[in-house]
């Protein structure tokens, strides 16, 4: 049996998470800005996509090296085809140890109603939804593509019912843009089973334009809440590297979180490792340049030989990992500009 994966700051490989595709029926402003992710951006030719039977081969040494859990991401990853049956696989991995592996998806959720109850019969375990609004014009500037809050909501019942939940809503904060929706996304979720999570506006990629002006801090989310709207308490985290730290209203009505990736980063924990739709690993979600594993994936070697080399590729990575962007960010790092953008990488 291996020992589990560790790097250059003693952080373990816990969590892997795959991109499926590097398109999205959104246009979110601080994502993918109409301006750029137009109708002539050339997305990756299907012929570059890893198959799922590649990924699989891949998230199979992950799992054998020490991770736990497999998030499924895109930009939007319910528009891969037939994502079920990807799930299907990756649910039949087993840790060293002989458990199951705990697969989630982050999606915007306009596909849930379709899709929950064959996504949790594949195996999903459960999924996170974003939303960053709750007045339809607030949600419909951010989104820019004209989609309505009770569709996404609707998304949010249907993966409820199919238990897939608690869902957990995430809501990227931007300053000027939504921060007036902090108040009544807290009203509209306390007291339902869901768990709302703000996130603080990250300078991910280099087409957002991203100000540290426009960061509204956690602290203040918190004191927003807790003066306009109920008491909180903070509660304990689930596991040691949990990015959002929890809340709970003290009146019994629910939990809410918030990730602070800029006023407080949390890369001393940090147990992610990411692999894009073309096969490229990433230490860091700011990083640019990538360990592309295409190459051995399709060597024509035999498949023992290309999962031994596999193992070998990702623990020697992993073994020299240094990254820890967001604690050496400061309002004017200067950013290389050919950094990966989150509709590449996913959350
Ligand atoms: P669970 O605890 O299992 O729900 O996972 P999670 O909290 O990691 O969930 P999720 O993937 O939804 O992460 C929430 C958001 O936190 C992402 O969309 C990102 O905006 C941010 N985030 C997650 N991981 C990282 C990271 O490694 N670095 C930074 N800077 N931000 C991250
Ligand atoms: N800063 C913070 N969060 C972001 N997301 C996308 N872009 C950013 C950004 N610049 C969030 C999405 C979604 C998850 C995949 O990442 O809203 O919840
Ligand atoms: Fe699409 Fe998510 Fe990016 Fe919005 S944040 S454009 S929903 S990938
Ligand atoms: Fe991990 Fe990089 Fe995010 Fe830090 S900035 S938490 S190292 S992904």
């Amino acid at each position: 049996q291996e020992v589990p994966a560790k790097d250059h700051f003693n952080r373990r490989l816990h969590d892997l998470r795959i991109s499926v595709t590097d398109r999205c029926n959104f246009r979110c402003v601080y994502c993918m800005p109409k301006s750029i992710f137009d109708k002539d951006y050339q997305f990756l030719p299907h012929k570059d996509l890893l198959s799922f039977e590649e990924i699989e081969q891949v998230a199979r040494q992950f799992v054998a090296l020490g991770v736990e859990k497999i998030r499924l991401t895109g930009g939007e990853p319910l528009l891969r085809k037939h994502i079920e049956i990807l799930i299907e696989q990756l649910a039949r991995l087993r840790t060293p140890g002989g458990k199951p592996v705990e697969i989630t998806l982050t999606t915007n959720g306009t596909l849930l109603r379709k899709k929950a109850k064959i996504l949790k019969e594949a195996g999903l375990t459960r999924v996170t939804v974003s939303l960053d609004a709750i007045d339809d014009a607030v949600f419909k500037a951010m989104n820019d593509v004209d989609f309505s809050v009770d569709e996404v909501l609707d998304g949010i019942e249907a993966a409820y019912e199919a238990d897939l939940g608690p869902v957990k809503v995430n809501m990227v904060v931007k300053g000027g843009m939504n921060d007036d929706q902090v108040l009544p996304m807290a009203s509209h979720f306390k007291g339902s089973p869901h768990i709302l999570r703000f996130i603080e506006y990250m300078d991910v990629g280099s087409s957002n334009g991203w100000k540290m002006d426009e960061v509204v801090p956690s602290a203040r989310i918190i004191n927003m809440i807790s003066q306009g709207l109920s008491q909180l308490q903070m509660v304990n985290p689930n596991y040691t590297g949990e990015v959002a730290e929890r809340w709970k209203y003290s009146d019994g009505s629910g939990e809410i979180g918030v990730i602070s990736s800029v006023t407080q980063a949390f890369c001393k924990d940090c147990s992610r490792i990411r692999l894009s739709t073309e096969g490229k690993l990433y230490t860091c979600l700011f990083a640019s340049k990538g360990h592309d594993l295409k190459p051995l994936i399709r060597s024509g070697s035999e498949a023992a030989q290309i999962d031994e080399q596999l193992n070998h590729a990702i623990r020697n990575l992993w073994s020299v990992r240094a990254d820890r962007y967001s604690e050496i960010r400061t309002g004017n790092t200067i950013q290389p500009k050919d950094r990966i953008e989150m509709s590449y990488i996913g959350g």
